[in-house]
């Protein structure tokens, strides 16, 4: 299964934070936004990321996270000229992604919770056609909306609904087969313009090959759209981290810990980052496994 970090989008609902620099590289406590959404493919055994950014953007997600191999990763990098919508990623992804499955997940999307890693694991194994997400909250009108059954089955999807069906919102983390890229060359776009990721998953719904994975309190998904939330997240994580010692998406030690890099590669990495408790952590996490 192939990965795709969608890192795109103007940003305009956090300037002037995001008037020069993209959304997804800002600080959420003490790493760049974008490390939340990569860890998470990570922790689904995805080792092929293609990035895709807007023209500005793209070459300070190649500084950061260069060509993987450091982490025993694989990145590679496209442009999404317009925000043209989710759907996009998919055929800009094309060639990328071959005759593979696919996950994608949005740049400005955190999750946390217990056991999620194992839950990202069966899912990429499952080879389901379709796999989403709902996840509770309070007001799911900025998201997409999910209605389910008693059964937990898909009833219907929609984008932004004025009277949300349900209280699932769809977070931005789907799973797909292969035929993905031809359903989202036929994607008409929206009222706002834009592809939609909806339109993709009511094709697989239509044909009841959508699975909804859903979560309780169990899980914490985060919103990182306006300044408030994006200082919450920032907290959240810090608070986690501090009180645990174990650090939220710290890509390194995902790599160490699946086995990706070894001891030494793990140690040198933290060399440069050796003034912070991040790269303090990251020895620590070295010298914990014999
Ligand atoms: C997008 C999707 C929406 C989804 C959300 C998750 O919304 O269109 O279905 O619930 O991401 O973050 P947008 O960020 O385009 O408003």
């Amino acid at each position: 299964m192939k990965g795709i970090i969608l890192a795109g989008g103007s940003g305009t609902r956090l300037y002037p934070l995001t008037k020069s620099v993209s959304k997804q590289i800002l600080p959420i406590y003490d790493k760049p936004m974008i490390y939340y959404p990569l860890s998470v493919l990570m922790l689904a055994n995805i080792k092929e990321v293609l990035i895709i950014s807007t023209p500005r953007d793209i070459k300070i997600f190649k500084e950061l996270l260069g060509d993987g191999k450091q982490i025993g990763m694989s990145f590679s990098y496209a442009i999404q000229a317009n925000p043209n919508g989710l759907a996009e990623a998919f055929i800009i992804g094309k060639d990328f992604i071959g005759d593979e499955s696919v996950a994608l997940i949005l740049g400005d999307n955190i999750f946390y919770g217990s056991n999620f890693g194992n839950r990202l694991k069966q899912i990429s194994n499952n080879n389901h056609p379709a796999t989403i997400f709902g996840c509770y909250v309070k007001d799911p009108r900025a998201y997409g909306v999910v209605e389910v059954d008693e059964m937990n089955n898909a009833i219907s999807i929609e984008e932004k609904p004025d009277n949300p069906k349900s209280s699932y919102a769809v977070p931005g983390l789907y799973f797909f087969n292969n035929s993905v890229v031809n359903i989202a060359k036929k994607v008409k776009p929206s009222v706002r313009g834009e592809k939609e990721i909806t339109s993709i998953i009511e094709y697989y719904l239509k044909r009841n090959q959508l699975k909804v994975e859903l979560t309780g309190r169990g899980l914490a998904w985060l919103d990182t759209g306006t300044h408030e939330s994006l200082l919450e997240a920032s907290n959240f994580v810090e608070a986690i981290q501090k009180r645990q010692g174990l650090y939220i998406a710290c890509i390194e030690e995902i790599a160490f810990r699946k086995g990706y890099i070894n001891r030494d590669q793990l140690i040198k990495l933290a060399a440069p980052l050796i003034k912070t408790a991040y790269g303090q952590y990251l020895i620590e996490v070295g010298n914990s496994i014999k």
